[in-house]
């Protein structure tokens, strides 16, 4: 079967048909989606750390076509230097791992509260929806706060942000699923443009906060780069982390051993993560356009193509990872390309990381057994986003921990 994005069959495991590309044709046009796949890990590299033969300009108009929330200015990751980079060092500073420094105890209570709820609503023994239940709800909640979202609305907000983020697949929708992306795009312009307004005349301690006084070179960002920052930040944190958590369950089903080794030891949950974003991405491809006519690994590009290079064979390059088809957290570290690189790395990877590693640890201290049920799992529906629909779980609970006691653990109450 060749390899085909909009192939159901070929995205619940489109590894097989990577190694094929890699290894017969690392640049390759796919028709069905009228672009160029590039498959290689240095082939990628290349692309991404060149923005003036390949260019990021068309990334969020083609995503988000007539639903972009905010139309009249491009976010960042849907820009080139040198405008890209004034917006990115304003970002930046509240990313980078000293400003997140301070989030675990509020990330960690966010998980712990996110348990009760699973406990509550299930009881201490049986099945829960991991995906509906934790691992789509802990990123979203998590981001909105540190942007200065009221926590109250944040099942709003997963709604809206999975419906604007579907817009990708939008030549699929009829009228009134596209009705519906229409209104959510509207409501989360809504909502931040009320937020903007409120932090504009009383500032507190939140990104929003920050994105408005702060200044870049000398200048503030205008009130629409404001919203735009935000709604970026949501659309790239949200669905992303969520498909990572759940990915991770759907290896940890087949490794029982795997799992034990975990929870004894929960200082190997980074080398966890880190292997898990190499052996299966939660983001399959980024997208490109040339901005001349170019050749790469021999094959013309003339200008204006589409070029999408597949993050997800990179991390699988037999020429950088030994046995990549092996997952296997005690491999030597190498730079996973599941972030991407050059001037667009991801700005949350701390973040993620840091996000991930506590639901872990929270979830390993809280339940005792928790276990995909089914042996496979039902993929989303996307070509370049990667992540179980649904991930019905056998849990139990590990008796007479709660979330209170938990998230104050080590707090003296004299
Ligand atoms: C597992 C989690 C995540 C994955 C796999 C991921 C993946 C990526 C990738 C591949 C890019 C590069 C896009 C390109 O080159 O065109 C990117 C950029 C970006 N990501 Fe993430 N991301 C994750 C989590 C997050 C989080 C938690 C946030 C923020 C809260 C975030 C915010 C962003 C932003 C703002 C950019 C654009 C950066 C720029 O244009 O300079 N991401 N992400």
């Amino acid at each position: 079967m060749a390899y085909d994005p909009l192939n159901p069959a070929v995205t619940s495991n489109p590894y097989p048909h990577y190694a094929e590309l890699r290894n017969s044709s690392p640049v390759k046009w796919i028709e069905s989606l009228q672009g160029f796949a590039v498959s290689r890990y240095d082939d990628i590299v290349e692309v991404l750390r060149d923005a003036q033969t390949y260019s990021s300009s068309k990334f969020w108009p083609a995503l988000l076509g007539e639903f972009d929330p905010v139309p009249e200015v491009q976010p960042m990751i849907s820009m080139d230097p040198p405008g890209h980079v004034r917006i990115r060092k304003l970002a930046n500073t509240a990313f980078v791992p000293k400003s997140i420094a301070k989030f675990p105890p509020k990330i960690r209570d966010i998980a712990n509260a996110l348990v009760d709820d699973v406990i509550a609503r299930n009881g201490t023994s049986g099945t829960f929806d991991f995906t509906w239940e934790f691992a789509a709800l802990f990123p979203v909640t998590v981001v909105a706060d540190v942007l200065g979202v009221d926590v109250a609305k944040r099942s709003s907000f997963k709604h809206w942000v999975d419906d604007v983020l579907s817009a990708g697949n939008r030549a699929a929708y009829g009228p009134e699923r596209l009705a519906q992306i229409g209104k959510s795009s509207k409501d989360l312009r809504a909502y931040f443009e009320a937020l903007y307004e409120q932090r504009l005349a009383e500032p507190r301690d939140d990104l929003i906060s920050a994105f408005i006084h702060n200044e870049v070179e000398g200048e503030k960002l205008t009130k629409v780069e404001v919203l735009n920052l935000g709604i970026l930040l949501l659309i790239g944190g949200v669905e992303t982390t969520t498909n990572l958590l759940g990915i991770m369950f759907t290896i940890l089903r087949s490794r029982p051993e795997l799992l034990a080794r975990l929870k004894a030891d929960p200082a190997l949950i980074p080398a966890f993560i880190e292997e898990v974003l190499r052996y299966d991405t939660s983001v399959q491809m980024v997208f490109r356009h040339t901005m001349k006519d170019t050749e790469l690994n021999g094959v013309k590009i003339p200008e204006g193509s589409l070029v999408l290079p597949l993050l997800g064979s990179a991390n699988r390059d037999e020429s950088i990872w030994d046995k990549p088809e092996v997952f296997d957290i005690d491999r030597p570290r190498g730079q996973v390309m599941s972030f991407g690189n050059g001037a667009h790395f991801c700005l949350g990877t701390y973040l993620s990381k840091m996000e991930s590693k506590i639901a872990l640890e929270v979830l390993f201290e809280r339940f005792d057994v928790l276990r995909a049920v089914n042996e496979d799992a039902k993929w989303m529906d996307s070509y370049f986003a990667r992540g179980p629909t649904t991930l019905p779980m056998e849990f139990v609970a590990h008796a007479g921990k709660t979330g209170a006691t938990v998230a104050t653990a080590g707090v003296s109450h004299g």
